[in-house]
């Protein structure tokens, strides 16, 4: 079982650290354009093997995605983070293009392959990655709610001195600071909605504080967090290569799903060994509703751009 990862940056190498040490897939192809820099990453975390005792290989190669052919699953994080200050979709210039000829040298040596996208604005990146290829909307993921989601639970654990495994809790929508649907009714405890215990003071502060999660560690960092993006990108690999059918909330096309068409947004999918087995509809609440047709809307003029640079 083969595992791509295009991009062996900071959220490309967590990624691939994160799979290997789980140990469920035999290899890991590091892809990067510059000159033997996935090679040195792929190599440094071979070293680590006898100390995590994992046996995946991880193999690094410069622009050659022959070395990719064969990939079940492949992760799209190449393209430039955000800097401090930065909104996600600013990025679309720089990445959009980066993002097609990627998933088409892939799709050239990996026909039946798995795309999951993490470069932003993912939302859009996904978007087009459903326009500028051919393969079946199954097959093609965005990473961003599985990531969000994770924030979330951190700070609700936070606000309720417990630890984020006692947490369950969800983020919907799209994955951009204003556009992020926290959905604070739904969430538990170990089974016991959340709001039993905490204000609404409590919660929006909550809710605030995991839509603007990616942008408070980019002002503390000074680019783009990449522990948690990594990890989220390995769970959602984990539970297709081993057709766990997890579910997770990711960036995927809608036919009428929620009332929306012809657009990429978070919303939950079950994840097995065909990609997006099942989306979930979700029976939101009308504010619920309101927020994620909001989000959609902000999407779809950012997808608008990609129209206006003539990439499809
Ligand atoms: C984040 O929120 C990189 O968009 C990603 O950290």
């Amino acid at each position: 079982m083969k595992i791509t990862i295009v991009g062996a940056g900071a959220v490309g190498a967590s990624c691939a650290e994160y799979i290997a040490i789980k140990n469920f897939v035999s290899e890991v192809v590091l892809l990067d354009i510059k000159e033997n820099y996935a090679e040195g990453k792929a190599m440094d975390l071979m070293q680590t093997a006898s100390l995590n005792n994992f046996d995946t290989k991880i193999s690094g190669c410069t622009r050659d995605y022959a070395k990719t052919a064969g990939s079940q699953v492949a992760v799209i994080t190449s393209g430039v983070p955000r800097k401090p200050g930065m909104q996600r979709e600013e990025l679309i210039e720089i990445n959009a293009g980066i993002v097609k000829d990627v998933a088409n040298n892939l799709i050239t040596h990996s026909p039946n392959v798995i795309i999951i996208i993490v470069s932003n604005p993912m939302d859009t990146m996904t978007y087009l990655t459903h326009k500028v290829t051919s393969i079946p909307s199954n097959r093609i993921i965005g990473m961003g709610g599985a990531l969000d989601s994770a924030r979330f639970k951190y700070r609700l654990s936070e606000a309720l001195s417990c630890p984020s495994s006692d947490v369950s809790g969800m983020v919907i929508g799209g994955h951009s600071d204003k556009g992020m649907v926290p959905l604070t009714r739904l969430a538990t405890r170990n089974g016991i909605r959340v709001t039993d215990y905490l204000s609404k003071d409590i919660l929006d502060a909550v809710k605030h504080q995991t839509k603007i999660g990616g942008a408070t560690l980019t002002s503390m960092l000074g680019t783009s967090a990449w522990y948690a993006p990594g990890a989220a990108v390995s769970a959602l690999v984990h539970s297709i290569v081993c057709d766990q059918h997890k579910m997770f909330p990711c960036s995927v096309m809608l036919s009428g799903e929620y009332g929306l068409e012809d657009l990429t947004i978070g919303v939950p999918v079950i994840l097995g060994k065909n990609g997006i087995e099942k989306i979930i509809e979700l029976n939101l609440d009308g504010d619920e509703k309101n927020s994620l047709i909001q989000s959609a809307e902000g999407v779809k003029k950012t997808n608008n751009i990609l129209s206006e640079m003539g990439l499809f």
